[in-house]
């Protein structure tokens, strides 16, 4: 491997800027070149690349977002689009890549690799749902934010003593929204992993709690069931108690990232540039039981996690009772 080239892809996730950052360094260490490649696969098609050195990522271990910029991009699902990229890895000088992202962004580097280019993929998102690894950068910072929120949610919900459902994001799964449900003691949590869920408990539930003499309720909501306003005017229809919707967005997906990511990222951005020296293609990096590993693309694809049955054990025996 002579020159590597770097891209983030999908959403953004805090700590991108970290993994950049060690894969531009680890490579420059082992005497390769670096591209970096702007709005993910969107611009390596448009051939959007540059050379980066060790000052291209000066002052952005700390920063939000991604300096390379990202896109979602939907034509690269077709086969001669991939093949448009992989030619212009080539024109580019580019025999390695990294791709930092979500399963849709290891998809493409899966296809890349197929057509020549040894591509590496490291799990970025903020919502922790890549089967193959226990941590995915961004989600210590994602989670730290909503818990901020939700903590100052509760603050306003005291004083009028009304009840907040907040939505989290989470896209299909319900990571983000268990560890809120836990970490805020929330009274509820929706996750879309956990189907039976009886609303008219939810209800009996917030009536008896004021009862006890409790002066807010707080209700998780994960995206992936959704529906929190909905919920808000039917808890409100149903127990006299005002109730309040909030959806958290996208200030989620911003901001510093927090010491876990920044480690995190800098550790998988070093593995993977490592990888590709040793000459390795279509992999991904994980992190499991407390170590970097690294899987087959195809098979980390295919790999199935579910949300931990112990924390969400916990999260209703911590509920308000
Ligand atoms: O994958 C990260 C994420 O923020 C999800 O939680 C959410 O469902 C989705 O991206 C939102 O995507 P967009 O930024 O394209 O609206």
């Amino acid at each position: 491997i002579k020159t590597i080239g770097v891209l983030t892809s999908g959403g953004d996730a805090p700590g991108m800027n970290a993994a950049i950052r060690a894969v531009v360094r680890t490579a420059l260490a082992r005497g390769k070149r670096v591209m970096g490649i702007r709005k993910g696969y969107q611009g390596l098609i448009n051939g959007d690349i540059f050379e980066m050195d060790a000052r291209s990522v000066s002052d952005t271990i700390q920063r939000g977002g991604t300096m390379l910029y990202t896109a979602r991009c939907i034509e690269f699902l077709q086969p001669e689009v991939q093949q448009r990229g992989a030619d212009m890895c080539k024109v580019f000088g580019i025999d390695g890549l990294v791709v930092i992202g979500g399963d849709g962004s290891f998809k493409g580097a899966g296809k890349l690799a197929n057509l020549g280019i040894n591509t590496i993929g490291i799990p970025g998102t903020i919502d922790l749902d890549i089967d193959c690894t226990d941590y995915t950068i961004g989600f210590d910072t994602a989670v730290n934010t909503a818990m901020e929120a939700i903590d100052r949610l509760r603050d306003t919900s005291t004083s009028h003593e009304r009840c907040s459902v907040v939505e989290v994001m989470g896209r299909d799964a319900g990571y983000i929204a268990l560890w809120c449900g836990i970490v805020n003691g929330a009274e509820y949590v929706f996750l879309p992993e956990v189907q039976n869920i009886k609303e008219e408990e939810l209800i009996e539930k917030i009536l008896m709690n004021r009862k006890k003499g409790k002066r807010h309720n707080l209700i998780i909501m994960s995206e992936g069931v959704g529906g929190s306003d909905e919920l808000a005017k039917r808890i409100e229809a149903a127990t006299g108690i005002e109730t309040r919707a909030t959806i958290l967005g996208h200030l989620q997906r911003g901001g510093s990232p927090t010491a876990v990511d920044r480690m995190h990222a800098s550790m998988m951005g070093a593995y993977a540039v490592d990888l590709l020296c040793k000459g390795e293609s279509n992999r991904v990096v994980g992190f499991k039981n407390n170590t970097y590993v690294d899987f087959d693309i195809d098979e980390a694809l295919a790999m199935q996690k579910d949300i931990s049955s112990r924390q969400y054990e916990v999260s209703q025996m911590l509920e308000t009772r």
